[in-house]
């Protein structure tokens, strides 16, 4: 072992630099033992006392984390291991419900978004949601070719080899399979394999997996497919993604088709005429929970007609037809260690409960989120009394639970273990990170920090964002290399702003040929290291040029999320439209002013309320924004978005207004129904109008068109004009 005997506080900054070097040759060593080559070389003590010194090193000296620390990899085959695949069809999370009253409000959501009435008949599917990893596995003409993970919906990792050597997964399907077909399910591990296996692996090696789940997807990520056999990798099929021809006409039966071509399919799935039996299957469910031989974490509802889905389609990251509901979440009791305050890219101030350890659900939870200072003191956001009004205090025993892949949260606190002395916590109303006010707005639980540009914690925030998966995704710069750059008082290094990020290798490459230019030189900087370097500058190369969504999206203005980020791009199309149109909209100055022409387009785009009209406009109002903006486009191209929307339908880009009654679908999936159809749906009618689709009981609206020449059908003229008369 390379581990000096010295204290962590006795080292100083070159030697600490030195052992951090090491550790991570040595620990990567023993990884690809473990991992790649299945043979580890140390003892679990050892192995376990290297990672330990590792954290502790880290923990004083945090400017020193490498890049290729052992902190920043989960263990298994780095990313970028394996090469990237495109999945056909994005694969979708599902969203969560947690009670009875929430299933009943999502069987009601789909029955008004298809214009159901009470008694209409709607099956849905009930069946186990396993907690294993989404799979996508490619059959081309009948033989598969691809299996890749879920990665971030869009992109996965292609991990065919390894796949393949799971003796449950088909390599052919039957002639009577599609031609084209993605056969989409969930690799797991059964739990007395897990723990048979997991104790074998402790004891051989001292590690240990948390849960199956963890242990499934250790085994996928291995470099070597035989190691990947030596694991019992079980599957169920669930879904599918691309076909070239449907699978049936209900799920029920499409799943009863991937079961004839051979894939395992969950034995418990039922069809539920209702609610009722909905409910009665997701307890049935519940109590044989115990007894399955895999870990499930709830019961996922899906609408049975496929013509169904279809019309239902999806929101940004989950379809409309599906639902998973939870089981109650696992708790805990622990005590509270510390509250600290974090500070947001938007300066908002959220406490975060540091924890004695606990383990809750199999896994080891040291941080647990307390919202907001009402929810301290015992005050819920509509202004009344929770936990019967009692606070949360440094030193109290407290419950946390934890909900999947929620960020466990701090739920009760244990008031006859409080200790004597203890006094409620006195949120701050000053910024921790820059010392400016904190001011809650009227009607806002939340507290901000009004530093804006001069508050270092929003910046380095603004940053992160900038360059998370789904903005930039510019690997290579986590937090603790952010934080190096942002504090950083050497021109050559610093990175203050994201347009700084693609400014850093032609600072670095001026630097002069001296002694102290060549100190200066990020290779030279402990912790970093030439490959890092050379990693991290063609990361950013990479990212010179990203679709327009990412772009919006990574500016990150208050409001604008993915979905809305989208939105905008999709309507817009490029950045200079975007400019010319919300850069130049007016907003409603008063009572009965509408706005001008700018303003009306923007909050005519699906999905765009007056808030979110308001925060882009606002951003692209002030002088400060668009000077950064201005700068980040001297470095970067955002990518013209590509319209949407099949290419052969007759409203691809045709502006259309729904008014009066219909009575074939509900207003919202006549909107989703134009929009995957390539139209824009406005609220309004103006000259801009192509088409207006009238139903019974019409007024102004159908009027205005009238008046301005605009083409008027009915419902039926509608189906009739997209071909589905
Ligand atoms: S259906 C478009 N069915 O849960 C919807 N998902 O939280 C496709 N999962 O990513 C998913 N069991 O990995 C479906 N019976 C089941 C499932 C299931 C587990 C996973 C799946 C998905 C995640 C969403």
């Amino acid at each position: 072992m390379t581990q000096t005997a010295k204290p962590v506080e006795d080292l100083t900054l070159s030697e600490a630099a030195e052992e951090l070097a090491a550790l991570a040759a040595e620990i990567a060593g023993h990884d690809r033992r473990y991992y790649a080559e299945d043979a580890p070389s140390v003892s679990d003590a050892d192995y376990d006392a290297l990672r330990l010194r590792n954290a502790a090193l880290e923990a004083a000296f945090p400017e020193l984390v490498r890049a290729d620390s052992p902190s920043q990899s989960v263990g298994t085959a780095p990313s970028g291991a394996f090469a990237q695949v495109r999945h056909a069809r994005p694969m979708l999370s599902l969203d969560n419900v947690f009670s009875d009253g929430d299933v009943r409000d999502f069987v009601a959501s789909v029955r008004r978004f298809l214009n159901l009435s009470a008694d209409d008949p709607l099956v849905f599917t009930a069946e186990p949601k396993i907690d294993g990893l989404s799979m996508s596995l490619r059959y081309e003409r009948g033989a598969l070719v691809t299996a890749a993970t879920r990665g971030d919906g869009e992109t996965g990792e292609n991990v065919t080899a390894n796949i393949r050597t799971i003796g449950e997964i088909p390599q052919r399907l039957p002639a009577d399979a599609p031609e084209v077909v993605e056969v989409r399910g969930e690799v797991y591990m059964r739990r007395d394999d897990f723990l048979a296996l997991n104790a074998r692996m402790t004891e051989e090696t001292g590690r240990t997996f948390a849960n199956p789940r963890n242990f499934a997807a250790g085994s996928l990520r291995q470099k070597d497919p035989e190691v990947t056999r030596s694991r019992p990798l079980k599957f169920f099929a669930y879904a599918w993604g691309e076909a070239s021809a449907p699978l049936a006409a209900t799920q029920f039966d499409a799943v009863r088709r991937l079961g004839d071509w051979g894939f395992p399919v969950n034995p418990h799935m039922a069809r539920c005429a209702g609610i009722e039996d909905m409910l009665e299957r997701y307890r049935a469910i519940e109590a044989e929970r115990a007894s399955l031989p895999y870990d499930i974490d709830g019961v996922v509802y899906k609408v049975d007609r496929l013509d169904l889905q279809d019309r239902l389609g999806f929101r940004s990251r989950s379809p409309r037809w599906a639902t998973a509901h939870k089981f109650p979440a696992e708790k805990a009791t622990t005590i509270l260690r510390a509250i600290e305050i974090q500070v947001g890219r938007t300066g908002a101030l959220t406490p975060v409960a540091r924890l004695e350890p606990v383990t809750v659900g199999g896994v080891v939870v040291t941080n647990a989120t307390l919202h907001n200072e009402d929810y301290i003191r015992g005050i819920g956001n509509d202004g009344q009394p929770i936990r019967e009004g009692r606070d949360i205090r440094v030193g109290d025993t407290v419950t946390v639970q934890r909900a999947g892949d929620v960020i466990p949260q701090v739920l009760d606190v244990v008031l006859d273990q409080r200790p004597a002395g203890s006094v409620p916590y006195v949120f701050p109303d000053t910024c921790p990170a820059c010392g400016s006010h904190a001011v809650r707005e009227e009607g806002e639980a939340v507290r901000r920090c009004t530093g804006g540009l001069i508050c270092p914690a929003q910046a380095v925030e603004r940053i992160r964002h900038f360059v998370s998966r789904n903005a930039f995704d510019i690997e290579g710069l986590g937090e603790k290399q952010i934080e190096f750059f942002f504090s950083n008082e050497k021109a050559s290094q610093r990175i203050a702003s994201p347009a700084d990020i693609f400014t850093l290798k032609k600072r670095q490459e001026a630097l002069p040929q001296t002694l102290d230019g060549s100190l200066e030189r990020l290779e030279k900087v402990d912790g970093f290291g030439e490959t890092s370097v050379r990693k991290l500058y063609a990361a950013i190369e990479e990212r010179r040029r990203v679709p327009l969504h990412r772009f919006l999206f990574a500016l990150g203005i208050r409001h604008i999320g993915e979905t809305t980020a989208k939105r905008f791009a999709r309507h817009y199309l490029s950045l200079a439209a975007l400019r010319a149109g919300a850069g130049t909209a007016v907003p409603p100055q008063g009572k009965g002013d509408p706005g001008n022409a700018q303003w009306q387009e923007l909050v005519a785009i699906n999905g765009i309320g007056a808030v979110v009209a308001r925060a882009l406009v606002d951003f692209l109002a002030e002088a400060h924004n668009i000077e950064a903006l201005d700068r980040l486009l001297e470095e970067v191209t955002p990518l013209d978005e590509e319209p949407v929307g099949e290419v052969s339908s007759p409203v691809v880009g045709k502006t259309v207004v729904f008014t009066g009654a219909l009575e074939r679908m509900s207003r919202d999936e006549a909107k989703a129904m134009a929009e995957r159809l390539g139209a824009k749906v406005s609220g309004s009618v103006s000259k801009k109008t192509d088409l207006v689709v009238a139903g019974p009981g019409a007024g102004s609206k159908l009027k205005q068109a009238g008046e301005l020449g605009i083409e008027v059908i009915d419902e039926d003229g509608w189906f009739v004009l997209v071909g589905q008369g």
